[in-house]
């Protein structure tokens, strides 16, 4: 089956080439995002294979849809940037990849908790300029702390293993409660008192119209003062310019983010040589207990190939009209 793929970088390009030997589709590769001005580069492709930036609302998807696409594969197991329910109206099936490496994400998170605690990027660029002091990078043990886990599926309970290994108390909230986090030693309690306990807290539930800026003002005003914000979720999931409001009066200690609200417009390019005009980005990074990685947590060999691999399935599932293991199940 001809296939777009959109947001197309090196790697992809590599590991789809690759597996694809063993499926035979006709892949096109688009390295720019998906959006009204380039779906037109997807004519005659019946499946189109997207990432989180692309734009995926009923504008584009009406456009896909008079071109003859009747799949899109999202490379990703978040789906918040797919109108789902536009694709259902235009009978254009959804399908994501569920299940790929959760321990890719979590030890991604576990690295930021690391290098932002213990200055670890601040102490490398400090050395690189023969600079060895250690004023400025006091961390704290991790061992013996309280840390907070929002979201405790599959990405949040390996979190929760490593952390216990670290001999971190472990505080959880969730819409359902998930027995592999309490037989870890997890306890479920409400939004605040996980504010209130932790001093860390780590992000892993998927953004939907509830969990919208579950980290705003009302939140952060709870946090235990000085506690550390991770984030490798969604960057909707936290109001960002709240944040820079307490990181600035100290109530929040730290934040390390690996996604962004505004990501869509920066991420996933080289910028180093343009004007950035996004000011609460250069806010931000302009903190030095402030860590931003570029949408980075999901890139470890085992994830991507398992991303492709599962991806190129569908396709052929979909082009042989067998049943959507990773169909999303509100599309068509
Ligand atoms: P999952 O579906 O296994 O777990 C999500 C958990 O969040 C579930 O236990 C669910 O009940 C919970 N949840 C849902 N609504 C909630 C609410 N209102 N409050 C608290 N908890 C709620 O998903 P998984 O695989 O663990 O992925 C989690 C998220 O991680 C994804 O939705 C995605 O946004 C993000 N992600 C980020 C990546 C990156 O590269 N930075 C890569 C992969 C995923």
């Amino acid at each position: 089956m001809k296939a777009a793929i959109f947001s197309a970088r090196r790697y992809d390009q590599a590991l789809f080439n690759k597996s694809n030997v063993q499926f035979g589709h006709e892949l096109l590769f688009i390295g720019d995002r998906l959006t009204p001005d380039t779906a037109r580069l997807a004519v005659g492709c019946p499946a189109v294979c997207v990432f989180v930036n692309d734009q995926v609302d009923a504008e584009v998807l009406a456009l896909l849809a008079g071109q003859g696409t009747r799949l899109i594969a999202t490379r990703s197991t978040g789906f918040n940037h797919i109108d789902t329910a536009a694709a259902a109206a235009l009978n254009i099936a959804v399908v994501r990849v569920v299940d790929y490496s959760p321990h890719s994400v979590a030890e991604f998170a576990v690295g930021l908790l690391l290098a932002l605690n213990r200055k670890i990027a601040r102490a490398s660029t400090r050395t690189r300029e023969g600079n060895f002091e250690l004023d400025g990078l006091m961390g704290f043990d991790l061992y013996g702390k309280t840390v907070g886990i929002i979201g405790t599926g599959k990405i949040g309970n390996v979190f929760a293993k490593i952390m216990q290994g670290f001999g971190c108390t472990l505080l959880g909230h969730d819409a359902y409660l998930n027995r592999t986090f309490e037989q870890l030693g997890g306890r479920y309690v409400g939004m605040d008192e996980l504010a209130a306990l932790s001093h860390v807290i780590s992000l892993h539930c998927p953004l939907t119209p509830d969990t919208h800026h579950i980290v705003g003002r009302q939140l952060l005003a709870h946090l235990r003062r000085g506690a550390i914000l991770i984030n490798t979720s969604r960057g909707g999931l936290v109001d960002t310019e709240a944040a820079i409001e307490f990181l600035k009066t100290g109530q929040l200690g730290g934040l390390a983010i690996d996604v962004y609200e505004q990501e869509a417009s920066l991420f996933f390019q080289d910028l180093s040589s343009t004007i950035i005009t996004d000011d609460v980005i250069q806010r931000l990074v302009s903190f030095p207990n402030v860590l931003v990685t570029g949408h980075q947590a999901f890139l470890t060999e085992e994830a991507i190939g398992q991303i492709v691999q599962t991806t190129l399935e569908s396709i052929t599932a979909f082009e042989q009209g067998q049943p959507l293991v990773n169909r999303i199940p509100s599309s068509a």
